[in-house]
């Protein structure tokens, strides 16, 4: 994003559908959805685009493995890709698929531009592959054994007939792209590391293939069907034809205001491919290409063998979605890898959501109860506080440079230091002493002055905590927009007189003994007999009997306030007392249809915490396209029977 602009385009990457989402894209989709966010807030007419990478040998071949046909496989994936965006709030307005029609118009008009241009000739292809990243290596660049550089794994030789991108025209080009446009690519130690590739020299890119034809066919006008395009070159382009590059172009003057975020390990692809095909075709290059770290897990790289992955929903749902976006963003600098532990988010959760920010607007709430029956005026507050409002200021005032240059971290950082601000000015004039002093005016003043300090949070909170901060400003008698940014913020107004709402809780602390047990489970475990096994998920007669099915009698069901997912449920499992199971069912079920009817229930799942409520158990449930059912005995079974 840039300073001002009237259009703006955020893009996440594409991603792959060989895997279910795991917490690295979430990490890309939340940033970015951040910044979506922070762009409509400030009144920019903002376009957001996410979608799935659905073409290349690595799909064709998780699909074979699965009996299904690539299509078939990359739609369900895909499916599992925006149900999750669903259910985490992101605000894209686009979802784009790489097998929708129009983008592989758009990508073959561009092949077609490219190669008028004459950017494309034909020759012969001789190298190595390495199908888990879809990339080409030469020998040299190979680690000992013939193993890919970037993942490890083993590569092929590859020996075929491809068109070639002439990538080696554009060095000088990229060169001079870098030098001159400082914010090209963020962070500043990831341009350099691009840099120094480039001026190592590149070499023309190699962008069909013939071995395989899960992939967009050449535009006709080359008359060679034997071809399908490079799984880059088809995944890059959804960038412009999402906006209708090659079909309806109406929004591609969204084009010149582009910032991509992406991963470290494909910032090669988008700082130098990407940029090098925009020159060929004429069009604007980005504004900005952010490369984030990667989340690691005790230090090791995360990966499905490992099944150490973290998964992102199982987050969400046991420390709440928005507390997870916070400790995300907040946690690590943008750039750097960041190692995911349970026991930091429950740090951030407590310390920094619990303790500097709910407590802060509790104490507003308790003050003006018994000071002014919650009516708040801020019509003293210069009077009184005009150093604590130029400190706030100061701090305030050049914030977003931090969102321009990604710097999330930074920038939550500084909003703290105002909260710090803030509680610090509760203790250094003790309203209740002023109180009883009978100096009045400065207690009320005192505690408007709070309130807008906590009002300006809010508001700039408000990208990466969308629903929370809405709760604290609908407490505070204001709405979050783009004229409450306008005024609260950039005019550093003061806020109307207005009766404070009390609210519940907004994070209630998360109990040690709790969380323990609530370690998010790795996503999947692999099967330590062997790869093809674990790619089956193929489990043993004893592994299954590890999990304790029961039938149990639901005796209790009620409304988990501020979800829209969750019910409260009492089960009876035969035991000496009801178990309480947090199910995400509200959508199917009323609560007093559910009483009095049985279900089946894994019975030692590890307790967890979700939306703050202790969960002993699951309830099994099928669920498809036209709905959820519950998992039932035919017959009433007495409560606790085994299943199995
Ligand atoms: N399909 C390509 C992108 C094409 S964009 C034109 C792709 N897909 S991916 O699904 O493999 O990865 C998508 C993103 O997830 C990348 O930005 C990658 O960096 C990110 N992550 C994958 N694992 C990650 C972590 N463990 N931590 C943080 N992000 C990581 O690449």
């Amino acid at each position: 994003m840039t300073k001002s602009c009237n259009k703006v385009f955020i893009t996440t990457p594409i991603y792959y559908v060989n895997d279910v989402p795991h917490i690295g894209h979430a990490y890309t989709t939340i940033i970015a959805d951040t910044l979506a966010r922070y762009s409509r807030l400030k009144g920019y007419e903002t376009f957001f685009l996410t979608g799935t990478d659905e073409h290349g040998q690595k799909i064709q071949e998780a699909a074979k493995a699965r009996g299904k046909s690539p299509k078939e496989y990359a739609d369900e994936i895909s499916q599992s890709f925006r149900t999750l965006w669903n259910e985490f709030d992101i605000s894209y307005d686009k979802f784009i698929k790489t097998t929708d029609p129009e983008h592989i118009q758009g990508v073959q008009k561009a092949f077609e531009v490219m190669v008028e241009k004459g950017d494309i000739y034909k020759d012969h292809y001789e190298g190595f592959y390495c199908v888990s990243c879809e990339t080409f290596f030469t020998q040299t660049q190979l680690i000992e054994g013939g193993f890919c550089p970037d993942c490890g794994k083993e590569t092929h030789i590859v020996k075929e007939e491809s068109y070639f991108f002439r990538l080696s025209k554009y060095e000088q080009q990229l060169l001079e792209w870098y030098q001159n446009d400082e914010n090209c690519i963020l962070p500043k130690a990831k341009k350099n590391e691009v840099i120094n590739f480039v001026e190592q020299g590149l070499k023309d890119l190699s962008i069909t293939r013939t071995s395989f034809d899960w992939g967009i066919k050449l535009p006709e006008s080359m008359n060679d069907p034997k071809h399908v395009m490079y799984v880059w070159l088809d995944a890059l382009l959804n960038y412009i034809t999402a906006l209708g590059y090659g079909s309806d172009e109406k929004r591609m003057d969204f084009w010149h205001n582009t910032t991509h975020l992406v991963g470290k390990d494909i910032l090669r692809f988008h700082a130098i491919y990407w940029p090098a095909f925009l020159m060929s075709l004429g069009l604007d290059l980005p504004k900005h290409i952010g490369a984030h770290g990667w989340w690691t897990r005790n230090g090791e790289k995360m990966s499905k063998s490992k099944g150490n992955v973290v998964n992102p929903k199982e987050v969400a749902d046991a420390y709440g979605l928005e507390n997870f976006r916070y400790f995300l963003l907040r946690e690590v600098p943008f750039g750097q890898d960041g190692d995911f532990s349970q026991k930091a988010l429950i740090d951030r959760i407590n310390s920094d959501l619990g303790n500097d920010l709910g407590n802060l607007l509790n104490r507003i709430i308790g003050m003006s109860a018994k000071y002014s029956d919650y009516r708040i005026d801020s019509k003293d507050v210069a009077k009184y506080h005009k150093k604590e409002l130029d400190q706030a200021w100061a701090i305030l005032e050049g914030i977003e440079h931090y969102i321009y240059e990604l710097q999330l971290n930074r920038y939550l950082e500084d909003l703290w230091k105002v909260l710090t601000l803030a509680n610090q000015t509760i203790a250094t004039y003790e309203p209740w002493n002023l109180m009883k002093e009978g100096k009045i005016e400065e207690a009320f003043a005192l505690v408007a002055l709070i309130a807008n300090l906590l009002a300006k949070v809010t508001i700039l909170l408000s990208p990466v905590m969308p629903q929370t901060t809405q709760t604290i400003a609908k407490a505070l008698g204001f709405e979050i927009n783009t004229q409450a940014y306008l005024t609260l913020y950039k005019g550093n107004e003061l806020l109307a007189p207005f009766e404070i709402e009390k609210v519940p809780a907004l994070f209630p602390k998360i109990e040690e003994e709790l969380l323990k047990k609530a370690d998010p489970k790795p996503q999947m475990k692999a099967d330590k007999k062997g790869k093809d096994q674990a790619e089956a998920s193929i489990i043993t007669i004893d592994q299954f009997f590890q999990t304790k099915l029961k039938i149990g009698t639901i005796i209790e069901a009620q409304e988990v306030p501020k979800s829209d997912r969750l019910l409260k449920l009492k089960v009876d499992l035969g035991e000496e007392k009801p178990r309480q199971i947090i199910a995400g069912i509200k959508e199917y079920y009323q609560p007093s249809d559910l009483i009095d009817t049985q279900v089946c229930v894994v019975a030692n799942l590890k307790p967890a915490k979700i939306m703050g409520l202790l969960s002993e158990g699951m309830l099994l449930a099928a669920k498809d396209k036209n709905g959820l059912s519950l998992m039932r005995p035919e017959q009433p079974k007495k409560a606790g029977t085994a299943v199995g």
